[in-house]
């Protein structure tokens, strides 16, 4: 009795995507959608992101499209798009993202994506708006769920790109860089590095020189191993004093005669068929959000907290101190490594 009465409250929903594409975000607006419908609350798509919301791009969803929609479920774009929206920092903007939701009638925003989505929610919710947040990044490094929609999936392409990259070099004896995304934090390239058993695994904490990388490939080398593989965390080298990869890749291979090559996989990193895992998860958390919205319990984060789908408070999510990067992975692996 009580669910039916609070559940009237909310009649329409809007569901956007903003930041970098994660796999899985399309099983969120999928599942939002059927789940809504289910309860006779009328779901809306915003295209492109916090832009979209502002621009009034609104879409209402039918049975019909939803058809349509459905063909989405393995791929690993967001079919609504996304954006990034520095704009979306000012408060006077998010008044009138506020308004925007109002006149269109919504009552509860769900925002899929990272750090900077949620705090763009947290800000409508200050506003007076009503909203959710589920967590789309490919990085892992929001810091209130141990697991973000899309990880998975990336993680997988990653360590595929390795094992052909450890295919070829292995045919050459080279000595090869590779570099994946991460945003600063080193999940994808530590997970990828172990699967991978990559000689060296870099992060921003455990930067490494170039005669450090010569040294780990002459030991390698000396164990018998023709191939030998660094995974680098993006955006490390080639700034604050640091050479760049291919200045370090030149060096070592003038140094050894070998050959060595950079490898940057790049936005292949967030594309192409989404995992089981990450497509289970995506939908879980989706019930899980709309569930929390239908019994009035919004401005909520849904998250990975020991395993199980929970929702946290928006603004204490926001304010949680920054992931550390997984050193006591890399202190086990490192001799390993070198075996
Ligand atoms: O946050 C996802 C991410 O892919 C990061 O890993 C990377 O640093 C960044 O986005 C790349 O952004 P863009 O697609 O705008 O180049």
């Amino acid at each position: 009795m009580k669910k039916t009465s609070t559940a009237k409250k909310v009649k329409q929903i809007a569901i956007l995507a903003s930041g970098g594409n994660s796999p899985g975000m399309n099983n969120v607006v999928i599942t939002l959608i059927k789940k809504a419908m289910s309860l006779n609350v009328t779901p809306y798509l915003i295209y492109d992101g916090y832009k979209g919301l502002l621009e009034g791009n609104f879409k209402k969803v039918d049975k019909k499209t939803l058809r349509w929609i459905e063909n989405y479920n393995s791929r690993g774009n967001i079919f609504i798009g996304s954006a990034r929206s520095t704009e979306f920092y000012k408060p006077e903007v998010k008044k009138v993202a506020v308004k925007v939701l109002k006149d269109h009638k919504i009552d509860v925003l769900f925002a899929i994506g990272g750090d900077g989505t949620y705090k763009g929610a947290a800000g409508l919710s200050q506003f007076g708006a009503k909203v959710m947040g589920l967590p789309g990044t490919i990085d892992n490094d929001i810091s209130s769920s141990e697991q973000t929609i899309g990880f998975f999936t990336c993680l997988n392409r990653i360590v595929n790109v390795l094992d052909a990259l450890r295919d070829s070099f292995d045919s050459h004896s080279g000595i090869c860089f590779c570099e994946v995304m991460g945003r600063g934090f080193s999940d994808l390239a530590i997970y990828a590095g172990v699967a991978a058993d990559a000689e060296a695994i870099v992060t921003k904490d455990n930067i490494k020189t170039k005669e450090d990388f010569l040294k780990i490939a002459n030991k390698v080398k000396a164990n018998g191993k023709r191939s030998c593989l660094f995974v680098v965390t993006e955006s490390l080298y080639g700034k604050d004093g640091l050479p760049s990869l291919q200045e370090i890749a030149k060096w070592i291979g003038d140094k050894t005669g070998r050959t060595t090559r950079v490898n940057v996989i790049g936005h292949v990193q967030r594309g192409g068929v989404t995992d089981a895992w990450d497509r289970a998860n995506a939908s879980l958390m989706a019930c899980h959000a709309l569930d929390c919205a239908i019994k009035g319990n919004v401005n909520r984060v849904i998250s990975v907290v020991k395993g199980q789908i929970v929702d946290i408070d928006i603004t204490k999510a926001t304010n949680m101190p920054k992931k550390k990067n997984k050193m006591d992975i890399l202190k086990e692996y490192k001799d390993l490594a070198l075996m």
